[in-house]
């Protein structure tokens, strides 16, 4: 049997710990599709028992989702992992994975509790969960701090227990990596069931290493799962990046010699619609997903690519679903040219009526702007995931006067519950006039902690895509909004953003 390397994306689950990154339950269905397109082994959902809103997303994904193994997450407790299991139950295939953190300052400082107690809960949590499903996964938090004796004694025992999976985590992105490989194969060498579960790695990107190190988890230290998100969401410096480990692996067969079940013509779309979603820019010269990733600006390189292409290509741009920037459709197509671009890029609508909506939305940008390209159309369903009649707000029209030397001013109309209001402001610019007027009506008081503008297919005639990260009473999120006049793009964004704070500030009343 070929030699196999699991692709595990916890996108949903550690990306969206990332601040502002917070997604709404059908945010993540949408990307969870993409994921199943792209041949994902297993989708980390959520985290079933931290709120209601990621209990029912992930249930939502599980009952949805039948080609790819969904996962939850859970602390090593009986309600966390009960949670877990409720969610799942709609699972083709369901997985639990439990964590507990084993490293000296873990367990002193954050837990209080003895290495003793850390084992047995440990035992326990996966013996629970191994009563409730066959497929459980567990994992030292901090692993790679952990002393060596005890973490051989914790998984040794969870894995007699019934764990299938052990993942060893990097939680803060600490290791370089030849030790990081070595230091799983010493596990996998001293622990006497090891080859009763696959191996698992689990970096974080703090030293710019997560890529690195789970390939060298992979190739020394004999991993076959990597833990990975698209465009490497994540805290802080964020995850390992699902791209960058699956086209390391694939461009150098010759050299890990493994196969996978990815599909890498979806990685494109998967990483503009995470980027859309979360408002998380991918910047250019990122490797295979980065606008710049394929494009040689030199002399030399683009006669060279031009002779034999690779000179200077070690994959191919449409192996990865860049499509060319190609112009795909125009105000004359018809709503089935429409219907098949959109499968054709992996976007599936719920229901005829959010096709109408959707193709009604892009007869309007047709009239606006002469060539559609597929990023237009990847953005105009993004928009359309702020479904207009779900939203406490939204977007209607806006009017604005800048003129040299004067003050601009802004007229926003938009609704609050499908009911009509006006809003009315000055500002130090048309975007900052527009986005006073309509927090003149909604005062919420909100901080704005990001505004960003990307043009999203390069020429002046390209929408406009905004960014606004808001701030309030602790929470944080993006909002996202594209339409080729920027200002209009703001004004879509910054409601997009106060209705993500509204929806979770009802989720979090919700839980009481
Ligand atoms: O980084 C980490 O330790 C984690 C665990 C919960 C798996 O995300
Ligand atoms: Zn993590």
């Amino acid at each position: 049997m070929a030699d196999k390397l699991i692709i595990f994306d916890t996108t949903l689950r550690d990306g969206e710990q990332s601040p502002g990154a917070s997604m709404t339950r059908d945010e993540k269905l949408r990307i969870a599709r993409q994921l199943e397109r792209l041949r994902v082994d297993v989708i980390e959902a959520g985290f079933a028992a931290s709120s209601n809103g990621d209990f029912e997303a992930v249930q939502a994904i599980a009952n949805t989702i039948k080609d790819s193994t969904i996962c939850s997450l859970s602390r090593a407790n009986d309600r966390d992992i009960s949670r877990a299991a409720e969610a799942l139950k709609g699972a083709n295939s369901g997985r639990i994975h439990t964590f507990i953190a084993t490293s000296p300052l873990h367990m002193e400082k954050k837990l209080r509790m003895t290495p003793d107690q850390v084992f047995e809960q440990a035992k326990q949590s996966v013996r629970f969960a191994r009563n409730l499903v066959a497929d459980v996964e567990f994992s030292p938090e901090d692993g790679y701090r952990s002393d060596m004796d005890f973490l051989c004694k914790v998984l040794e025992a969870v894995i007699a227990e019934g764990a299938s999976t052990i993942n060893v985590p990097d939680t803060v992105g600490y290791a370089v990596p030849e030790l990081y490989g070595q230091f799983i194969k010493t596990l996998r060498e001293r622990i006497p069931n090891s080859d009763k579960a696959i191996w698992s790695v689990h970096c974080h990107n703090d030293l710019g290493m997560a890529v690195a190190n789970s390939l060298a988890g992979v190739k020394l230290g004999g991993a076959r799962q990597v833990e990975c998100t698209i465009n490497g969401l994540g805290e802080r410096a964020g995850n390992c990046s699902l791209e960058e480990i699956v086209m390391a692996v694939k461009t150098r067969k010759d050299y890990f010699g493994l196969e996978m079940n990815i599909d890498p013509i979806h990685i494109v779309a998967a990483s503009r619609m995470v980027s859309q979603t979360t408002g998380f820019v991918v910047q250019p010269n990122k490797a295979v997903v980065g606008a710049n990733a394929f494009a040689h600006a030199s002399g030399i390189h683009q006669d060279g690519v031009l002779k034999a292409r690779d000179t200077y290509e070690i994959m191919r741009a449409e192996d990865v679903g860049w499509s060319a920037n190609k112009i795909v459709l125009g105000k004359l197509s018809g709503r089935n040219a429409f219907k098949q671009r959109m499968q054709e890029l992996g976007v599936v609508l719920e229901s005829e009526s959010e096709l109408n909506a959707a193709f009604a939305r892009f007869k309007e940008l047709a009239d606006r702007k002469s060539e559609i390209f597929d990023e237009d159309i990847l953005a105009l369903v993004s928009d359309e995931s702020v479904s207009q009649d779900k939203e406490q707000y939204a977007y209607v029209s806006l009017s604005q006067h800048s003129e040299t030397g004067e003050r601009p001013q802004a007229s926003v109309v938009f609704t609050i519950q499908g009911k009509e209001v006006h809003g009315k402001s000055d500002g130090n610019g048309p975007v900052d006039a527009s986005l006073k007027a309509i927090e003149s009506i909604v005062e919420s008081g909100a901080e704005m902690v990001l505004y960003s503008v990307n043009a999203i297919s390069g020429s002046t005639e390209s929408q406009g895509e905004v960014t606004v990260r808001l701030q309030n009473s602790g929470r944080v999120v993006n909002g996202v909004g594209s339409d080729p006049d920027i200002i209009v793009a703001s004004a879509k964004a910054y409601l997009s953003a106060l209705n993500k704070l509204q929806s979770k500030a009802d989720r979090v009343a919700a839980q009481g």
